[in-house]
């Protein structure tokens, strides 16, 4: 259970520019995966990450999860695939970048060899941002249903991490790491609370989930420092199907058993093994996570931003580039902005740049006519909504720019769902992937669409 390589997400990489794919492999044998080949071949375009390459040699990749129980939003229902860079990290110094799953992503594997079924004995650990997560089901790594659907009590074992509760939860408000085993969320003995399993805040976990026949246990730690806490290690659950388990040796990641791909969570790196590891071989492993030196780093780039100031955004794609991006009402959209233009309009396209309410590193977008009033997305089109405090508001109201996708500007990222930009359409404003199932997601135009000229706010 020793990790050969990291993170795990060697992968393969499509762009937009002309769906070609390459791969990313690690800078040298054991070394991180070359994030700056990634970098070098999705410059000016987007990239998605295509394959999740085992590195076992099982050839266990994880690849787009195909519809189940739950459709996913693309087309066929299959479920989207993670940008390719809204995960940056560094290990030891150099960077790497995990996959920073929105909900509606999910990969998978069902036919995987060499992982446990029935009753086998099994362990996993996942190296997780604990800070992005959501209450919905299931942000999942591990073993599931080879049909997508839900089978049955036992027949998935996998780590859970979130703040679910509609079936077990932890001390506090969460998020927790759990263990689904199927129709259940299981912190403990009990099916419901378990106090003994603590709210996570760490930024980088480690997230470990062991079972076998009649045994099982969570274990987890900060995976930038310290030793891994045991928060369960006992019986199965006594609800009927859980022991003996029924265990059918899939893989997923950010999704549950039988597609549901409603959650959010960021994957860095993670291993599953057949038989029940020791403690000490996943303390080993800890060590192993914490001598590389999970860090954070820049999310942004392109035009600096300067919190406190009022910024104006122009539009690039020609025949369009005298429209700035402005609010009428709650709507969104692209007005003819000038230095001639009435006062009220020129405070209807500014723009207060503020810290990022959900990721302090992005940022926020503060109406300057309507203060207290950001931009954010709603149903992937952009609104201006009163900051109600919540959760949700805040992540979809956070943004990451980067340099702009066509070369000029900068290209404003959604920080919940990376795969997505500040767009035009028709004048109105969303936020589009390259291709896609709206209309807005149309790659025609894309990259001009996408990129904006920072200037200093009319008022
Ligand atoms: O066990 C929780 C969830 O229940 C599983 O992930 C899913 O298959 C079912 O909806
Ligand atoms: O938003 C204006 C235009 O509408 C965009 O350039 C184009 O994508 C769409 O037709």
């Amino acid at each position: 259970m020793r990790p050969a390589t990291r993170p795990a997400s060697l992968r393969i990489v499509k762009r937009g520019s002309d769906d070609t794919t390459t791969d990313i492999s690690p800078l040298s044998a054991g070394g991180v995966a070359n994030a700056a080949a990634q970098d070098k071949f999705c410059s000016s375009t987007t990239c998605l990450i295509t394959i999740i390459y085992d590195q076992s040699g099982r050839g266990n990749h994880l690849k787009q999860a195909p519809p189940g129980g739950f459709k996913g939003p693309e087309a066929n229902g299959y479920d989207n695939l993670a940008s390719a860079i809204g995960a940056p990290v560094t290990l030891n110094g150099q960077k790497a970048y995990g996959v920073f799953m929105s909900p509606g992503t999910g990969y998978s594997n069902n036919a995987a060899s060499g992982t446990a079924t029935g009753d086998e004995a099994e362990g996993m650990y996942a190296v997780l941002d604990g800070t992005h997560y959501n209450g919905a089901c299931c942000f999942d790594y591990g073993n599931a249903e080879v049909s997508s659907t839900d089978t049955g009590n036992g027949h998935m074992e996998a780590i859970y991490y979130g703040d679910n509760t509609g079936w077990g939860s932890g001390a506090g408000s969460g998020p927790w790491l759990m263990a689904d085993l199927e129709n259940g969320l299981f912190s403990g003995s009990s099916s419901a609370n378990n106090a003994g399993d603590p709210s996570l805040s760490y930024r980088f976990v480690n997230a470990v989930l062991k079972g076998g026949p009649n045994k099982w246990a969570i274990r987890a730690s900060n995976a930038a420092s310290g030793s891994l806490s045991t928060y369960y290690s006992g019986a199965r659950p006594s609800a009927s199907g859980y022991n003996p388990m029924s265990k059918e040796g899939a893989i997923i990641l950010g999704i549950g058993g039988d597609n549901s791909n409603g959650a959010q969570g960021t994957f860095y790196e993670g291993v599953m093994t057949s038989g029940y590891p020791t403690d000490a071989i996943e303390n080993s492993v800890q060590a192993n996570i914490v001598a590389a030196k999970y860090a954070t780093t820049s999310l942004t780039s392109g035009t600096a931003l300067t919190v406190g100031s009022s910024i104006s955004l122009r539009a690039t794609t020609t025949g369009y580039t005298t429209r700035y991006i402005a609010h009428t009402g709650a709507t969104i959209n692209t007005q003819v902005v000038s230095s001639s233009s009435t006062t009220a309009l020129k405070q209807q396209a500014s723009w207060t740049v503020r810290a990022g309410l959900a990721n302090s590193a992005c940022f926020s977008f503060e109406s300057v006519d309507t203060p207290g009033s950001f931009i954010r997305h709603v149903d992937f089109s952009l609104v201006l909504a009163a900051n109600d405090g919540t959760k949700l508001l805040y992540e979809d109201a956070t943004f990451c720019p980067q340099t702009g996708i066509s070369g000029q500007g900068s290209s404003i990222r959604s920080w919940s769902y990376p795969t997505r930009y500040f767009r035009h359409y028709e004048n109105t404003l969303s936020i589009a992937s390259n291709g896609g199932v709206h209309d807005f997601d149309s790659a025609t135009s894309f990259n001009d669409d996408v990129s904006w000229v920072v200037s200093t706010g009319f008022a």
